[in-house]
C-alpha cells in the first residue's frame, strides 16, 4: 500500500488538474451510512420504495418519515473527516482541480473545498414541489410531515432521486472536468450508480491515471482503475498528504501555472 501511496502522492505533485470523485464512503468516517455494504441503508429500506422520485410523489409522508428524517440527524451531527479534509487540502496547493461528489451531505464544503460539484444534489436545501421555492432544511418545520412551504406545497430535499436526471451543467462540467485530468481519485464509492460510475472511464479513455481509494475492490478494480489503495479514505489521505507535502516545491512559483 505504501507504494501506491507513494506512487499517487508523485502523480499528484507533478499536476494542477487533478480530479476527485467521491461516494458515501469518504463520509463513513464522519457518521453516516453508506447506502450499500455492511451498515448499508438500502439493507433495511428498499431503495424503490424510500429513494425513486414515484414512491415520494405517491407516499411523501411515508419517505419523509422512513428515510428522510433520519437522513437529517445523521447529516446535523456529522463533521468532516481527514478524507475531506486532505482533498481540501490539495486543491488549497493547487494539485487538484475539483471534487466530483455523490453525497449530498456538505461535508466537502465545510471540510474547505471550494469548487465540489454535487453531482446528486445536496440535502442543505429543500424545495417546494409545486411552487420550486426552495429553502435552507434548517429552517423546514418538521412538526407536520410531510412539511410544507407558505404555497401549501410538500417539500422535497434538493438532491436527485432515482427516477430523476442529473441536473445538465453537473454533466457538463463533471465531463469537461475529467477529460482534462491527469489524474482521478476515486474515493469511497461502490462505482454502481449510474451515471456517476461513468466517469472513472472517461478519465482513462481521456489519459487519466485513475487511483481507487476503498477497503474493498469495485467493479472498476483491475478494469477501469489503474490500482487501488485498500484502505479507509482517512487513513490513506493521511499518509497521502504527508508525502505529498514532502514532493511540494518549496518556492511554489515554481509549480505549473493553472
Ligand atoms: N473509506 C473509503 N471507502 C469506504 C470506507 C472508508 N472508510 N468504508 C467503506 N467504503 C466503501 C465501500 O467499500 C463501498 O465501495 O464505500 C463504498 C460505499 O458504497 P455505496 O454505499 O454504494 O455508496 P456510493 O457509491 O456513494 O452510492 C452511489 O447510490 O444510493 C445511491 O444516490 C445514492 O449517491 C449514492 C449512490
Amino acid at each position: 500500500m505504501q507504494t501506491l501511496i507513494q506512487r499517487t502522492a508523485e502523480a499528484l505533485a507533478q499536476t494542477n488538474t487533478a480530479v476527485a470523485l467521491t461516494g458515501a464512503g469518504i463520509s463513513i468516517e464522519s457518521g453516516i451510512p453508506p447506502f450499500r455494504g455492511p451498515g448499508g441503508l438500502w439493507e433495511k429500506l428498499d431503495p424503490m420504495e424510500v429513494a425513486h422520485i414515484d414512491a415520494f410523489r405517491r407516499n411523501p409522508e411515508k419517505v419523509w418519515n422512513l428515510l428522510l428524517k433520519g437522513m437529517q440527524d445523521f447529516l446535523d451531527a456529522a463533521q468532516p473527516n481527514a478524507g475531506h479534509a486532505g482533498l481540501a487540502q490539495l486543491e488549497r496547493w493547487g494539485f487538484l482541480r475539483a471534487v466530483i461528489t455523490q453525497n449530498i451531505d456538505g461535508l466537502h464544503q465545510a471540510a474547505g473545498s471550494r469548487d465540489v460539484i454535487e453531482f446528486h444534489g445536496t440535502f442543505a436545501w429543500q424545495r417546494c414541489q409545486d411552487c420550486e421555492g426552495r429553502i435552507e432544511t434548517p429552517r423546514v418545520d418538521l412538526s407536520r410531515i410531510p412539511p410544507r412551504c407558505s404555497c401549501g406545497g410538500i417539500y422535497r430535499p434538493d438532491c436527485v432521486f432515482f427516477g430523476e436526471m442529473i441536473p445538465p451543467e453537473h454533466l457538463e462540467r463533471s465531463q469537461q472536468l475529467v477529460t482534462r485530468c491527469d489524474v482521478l481519485l476515486v474515493v469511497g464509492t461502490s462505482a454502481t450508480v449510474h451515471p456517476a460510475a461513468m466517469i472513472p472511464l472517461l478519465a482513462k479513455e481521456t489519459g487519466a491515471l485513475v487511483v481507487e481509494i476503498n477497503p474493498e475492490p469495485t467493479p472498476l478494480t483491475g478494469r477501469v482503475s489503474d490500482y487501488l489503495i485498500e484502505g479507509g479514505s482517512g487513513a490513506v489521505f493521511d499518509e497521502l498528504l504527508t508525502r505529498v507535502e514532502k514532493l511540494r516545491p518549496s518556492d511554489t512559483s515554481l509549480m505549473a501555472p493553472r
